[in-house]
């Protein structure tokens, strides 16, 4: 894992409109166990896991880590961002020493459906091209989550290739830099 940037870790809390962006706290730990816990959520992410077993694994603090936002709804988590920066993806064709970032989402099912995954990746996106202008940022989803599909299309992702992998159609997407190289 890289240097996340300044402003991406720890992560110093951003307001949207509707959200508060913060790094993760004990008070969060029910949240991140229902979020792995559930069948909607995990459907097109490697498929739940035992609630007894995130009961046991899950640390007292979950997401301490570089660019983990917690998405924070008037106080109480609703769901999580994530923005990893590690090496090249050879799908890219990128130089084989280059960082790449990819970006996630994972929202509790019953705050699907307003707008807060869109709303709170789009000031995630935002953060982190003040950080890094000219880097830009991937996302890989199935293509059978049309939910996360029409995330990646709102916030500007286009797609780089469609390819199979554990059993299933996947999409990488790119969002161009913030300032274009060359
Ligand atoms: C992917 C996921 C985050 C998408 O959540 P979502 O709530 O559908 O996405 P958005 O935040 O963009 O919300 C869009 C919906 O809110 C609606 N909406 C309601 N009020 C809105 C508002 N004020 N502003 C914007 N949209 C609003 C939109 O019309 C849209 O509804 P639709 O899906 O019926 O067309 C969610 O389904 C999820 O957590 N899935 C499980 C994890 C996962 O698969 N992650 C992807 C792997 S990277």
């Amino acid at each position: 894992m890289s240097e996340p940037g300044p402003g991406l870790w720890p992560p110093a809390p951003m307001r949207t409109e509707r959200l508060l962006l913060r790094g993760s706290e004990a008070r969060d730990r029910a949240a991140f166990v229902e979020l792995f816990a559930s069948p909607e959520v995990g459907a097109y992410t490697g498929g739940p896991r035992p609630r007894e077993e995130l009961e046991r694994v899950v640390p007292e603090v979950p997401g301490r880590r570089p660019g983990c936002f917690v998405v924070d709804l008037d106080g109480a988590m609703i769901g999580m961002v994530t923005l990893d920066r590690r090496d090249t993806d050879t799908r890219l064709h990128a130089r084989p020493d280059a960082v790449v970032a990819e970006l996630g989402y994972l929202f509790l099912p019953e705050a699907w459906g307003r707008g807060y995954a869109a709303e709170a990746c789009a000031a995630v996106l935002d953060r982190f091209a003040g950080a890094f202008p000219r880097e830009p940022v991937v996302l890989r989803t199935q293509t059978a989550n049309t939910r996360a599909m029409r995330v990646a299309a709102k916030l500007g992702f286009s797609e780089v290739e469609r390819y199979e992998e554990y059993g299933a159609e996947q999409w990488l997407g790119v969002r161009a830099p913030a300032v274009p190289s060359g």
